[in-house]
């Protein structure tokens, strides 16, 4: 896909990760609709980019956020959307209460299958078309801790097979891309902390942006960052009784994290 005419929807702008796209995407010449939830921090990112950049507040989680941002997006003219809107919740499931648990499902997964539908038809009309869903290496490599946002991952990517299967005949492109850690405010104090315990390496919000742009350019529809996540996550679809083992070996620490937080 070439970016320097395309025309982009972007959510979760004003996070770690999707205010390090908007500079890269912006760098290629895209055109870029930002939306966030916090007017003020959209207004920063929208000064900070300059040129062809416009911004819309809306909670995804709302079903009426869905269609107004839908709307948005088409009078826009988008022909690129990328779900990067996303929650973390850490914790041991039981000990986490119930509408914690569906707010990352609804965030991480609903939200995006849901915006994706309500554009769908709209995309498929233009010439040349990609949707990008972030995931993360937690939807191949499901994890301790971190269960719900696991199962949303896993469900995100499983989502964009689908789709991507679907519209093989079609111009639309569906990209998923899985980075491992992030150093972005999405990991809290015992996230990272457990991330030192674990030996877990964290990238730049800058150096995924630029692999995610490069995704888009190459138009690859699964992409995996990190080594040995990567291997990680292909053993876990293999053998995943082998990553039960390792993982069990890791659990007193996850415990200990967890009951800190
Ligand atoms: N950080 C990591 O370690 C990591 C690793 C792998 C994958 N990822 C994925 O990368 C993506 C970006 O995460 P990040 O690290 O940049 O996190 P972040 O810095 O916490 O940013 C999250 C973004 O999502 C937006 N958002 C959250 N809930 C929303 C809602 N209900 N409606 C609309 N927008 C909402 C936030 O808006 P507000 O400013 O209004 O809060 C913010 O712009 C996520 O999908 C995440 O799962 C992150």
């Amino acid at each position: 896909m070439q970016l320097n005419n395309a025309r982009i929807l972007l959510t979760g702008a004003t996070g770690g990760l999707g205010q390090a796209l908007a500079l890269a995407l912006a760098e290629q010449g895209a055109a870029l609709l930002l939306a966030g939830r916090d007017p003020a921090r959209l207004a920063d990112c929208v000064v900070g980019l300059g040129g062809n950049v416009q911004s819309l507040c809306a909670d995804l989680t709302h079903p009426e956020a869905i269609e107004t941002t839908a709307a948005a997006a088409r009078e826009f003219g988008v022909n690129v959307l990328i779900n990067n809107a996303g929650i973390n919740a850490f914790g041991l499931y039981e000990s986490q209460n119930w509408s914690a648990i569906q707010q990352v499902i609804m965030t991480n997964l609903l939200a995006p299958m849901q915006l994706t539908h309500a554009l769908l038809p709209w995309l498929k009309a233009q010439e040349k078309a990609a949707i990008v869903n972030i995931g993360s290496t937690f939807g191949s490599l499901p994890f301790p801790g971190f269960t719900a946002y696991s199962s949303a991952k896993a469900g995100l990517r499983g989502f964009s097979q689908a789709l991507r299967r679907e519209l093989a005949d079609s111009a639309v492109e569906v990209v998923h891309v899985a980075p491992r850690t992030i150093a972005t405010a999405l990991n809290s104090d015992a996230v990272n902390a457990l991330n030192r315990d674990l030996g877990n390496h964290a990238d730049t919000p800058q150096a995924v942006a630029r692999q995610i742009v490069q995704a888009l350019h190459t138009g690859r529809g699964e992409r995996h960052f990190g080594f040995p996540e990567r291997l990680f996550a292909w053993l876990n679809g293999c053998a995943p009784g082998l990553i039960d083992q390792g993982l069990k070996a890791k659990l007193a620490i996850v415990k200990r994290h967890a009951a800190q937080r």
